[in-house]
């Protein structure tokens, strides 16, 4: 885990909410996995407020991107950073995807779940997956159109995609869901599921799972103060052989095996 104030490089904006940012460090990039994020805060914010948590969305030589959809004061002051201004950056940090290479990857992205999934296809692309007959699949839905995000780059990392939005305005009128329902339904490949996006969705995504007796990883958001284990902000419940229990997704997350949550809490 790296500490580093460094100098943003680029910043563009997505449309009216979200921008893609990136800042360079060999450190870091070298030592990201997909799923695994990093706590992060303007130097300029003067006030003792916390930095916040964002996923790794893209490491390209020792290029870091981050995604970030604006929600608060936090994610607002981050947007409106300006190339040179420096970000204060401490990770990576959690516990990303475990990629089992002998089954298909199936990504399933809602909203802002893609920025993690991108760091993830990009991954499998560059290890070969596609060529190897076991081409990754994305499942990407939101409400609208405007909340697709990051489509071209995961065609071009060779994901064949299949999307839903809710109004319609983008691939299938529906959930996400429904696409990866129907999938499941017509394969029998030997498939594992990686998910990032909505509780809801994770929700339905694992019982999807459970149903077709396939291996599922969710990537879980939380709030979190410290984003290391010492708050038990973001702690949630787990399943334990012992009884029930908790986990921090901070540390032990964001990406759990879907059957370890409890969902229903
Ligand atoms: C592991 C992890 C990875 C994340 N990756 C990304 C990412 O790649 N891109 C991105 O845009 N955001 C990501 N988030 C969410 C991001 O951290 C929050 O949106 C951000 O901290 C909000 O800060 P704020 O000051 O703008 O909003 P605040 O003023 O703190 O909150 C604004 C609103 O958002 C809600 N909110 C804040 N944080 C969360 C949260 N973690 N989960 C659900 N609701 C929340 C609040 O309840 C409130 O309603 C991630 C969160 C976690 C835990
Ligand atoms: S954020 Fe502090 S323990 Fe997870």
């Amino acid at each position: 885990m790296f500490f580093q104030e460094l100098p943003l490089k680029k910043i563009e904006m997505m449309g009216p909410e979200v921008c893609r940012l990136g800042f360079a460090s060999r450190e870091i990039a070298g030592k990201a996995r997909p799923g695994q994020f990093l706590m992060i805060k303007p130097q300029a914010w003067a006030e003792p407020l916390l930095p916040r948590p964002i996923s790794i969305h893209r490491v390209q030589g020792g290029m870091v991107e981050l995604l970030v959809r604006v929600v608060g004061e936090g994610t607002r002051r981050i947007s409106s950073m300006r190339p040179g201004e420096i970000l204060e950056v401490k990770g990576p940090l959690g516990r990303g995807f475990q990629v089992d290479p002998q089954k298909v990857p199936l990504l399933v992205a809602g909203g802002m779940g893609a920025a993690p999934l991108l760091f993830l296809a990009e991954k499998l692309s560059r290890s070969g997956a596609r060529k190897k007959n076991r081409a990754p699949v994305l499942f990407i839905g939101g409400r609208t159109k405007k909340e697709i995000l990051a489509l071209k780059e995961f065609r071009q990392a060779g994901l064949k995609v299949l999307a839903a939005t809710e109004d319609g305005s983008f691939g299938e009128r529906g959930l996400v869901t429904d696409r990866l329902r129907d999938y499941l339904e017509a394969q029998s490949a030997e498939s594992a599921l990686y998910a990032c996006g909505p509780v809801g969705m994770l929700k339905a995504v694992a019982a999807l799972a459970l149903k077709e007796g396939l291996p599922c990883q969710v990537s879980l958001e939380e709030r979190m103060a410290c984003g290391m284990g010492a708050c038990l902000g973001c702690a949630v419940a787990r399943k334990q052989e012992e009884g029930p229990g908790y986990a921090k997704v901070c540390q032990d997350g964001p990406v759990f095996e879907a059957g370890e949550i409890v969902w229903d809490e």
